[in-house]
């Protein structure tokens, strides 16, 4: 049911960050969401970095999760599900997936200081908030001074053997 994204999945792809983000208006800055959240240009640069993984269900993909190997960490990017196929296990079978694939001796995700159900998420899934925010979003992440300002970083130690 995991599978690797390709190109011409960017559709899909466009469709389930754009719907899912949704749950991020009323929560993050005003000044920090919009609609579309990411437009199909800022898209299609990250794919050109990000590697994508999906789950599918019947043959359609409705949750997605990207991975970016940077140095000697990797930062789980752009994690989103449905709406309507949010809290069924989606997002832990693509995390636990990625976590499992990946090599290096850590992994980071940054997302919304705001986003406490994201954080939750993650949390729940062993991830710590990280006293060293801004300078990890500076060396890993290429996002503006605002996104620095109102986001969080979180990690976790990769202990696959
Ligand atoms: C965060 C997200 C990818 C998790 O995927 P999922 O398939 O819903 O997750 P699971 O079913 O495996 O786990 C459920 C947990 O996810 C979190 N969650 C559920 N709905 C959520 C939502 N709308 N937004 C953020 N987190 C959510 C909660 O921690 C929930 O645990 P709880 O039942 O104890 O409250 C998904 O909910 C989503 O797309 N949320 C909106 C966008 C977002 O916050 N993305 C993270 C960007 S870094």
């Amino acid at each position: 049911m995991i599978r690797r994204c390709r190109d011409k999945d960017a559709g899909s792809i466009y469709n389930i960050i754009n719907e899912a983000a949704k749950a991020y208006e009323g929560v993050i800055e005003a000044d920090c969401y919009h609609q579309p959240y990411m437009p199909e240009e800022e898209l299609e640069r990250e794919m050109k970095r990000v590697t994508f993984y999906g789950w599918e269900v019947n043959g359609e993909l409705v949750g997605i999760m990207g991975i970016e190997p940077i140095k000697n960490v990797t930062l789980i990017r752009h994690a989103y599900v449905l709406p309507q196929y949010q809290n069924q296990g989606i997002g832990r079978r693509l995390l636990d997936y990625l976590k499992r694939n990946t090599t290096t001796p850590s992994l980071l995700v940054g997302t919304w200081a705001a986003a406490h159900r994201a954080i939750a998420f993650y949390r729940k899934h062993g991830f710590n908030l990280l006293p060293d925010k801004d300078r990890l979003l500076a060396e890993y992440w290429d996002i503006p001074p605002r996104q620095i300002e109102t986001s969080v970083v979180m990690g976790i130690e990769n202990n696959k053997d």
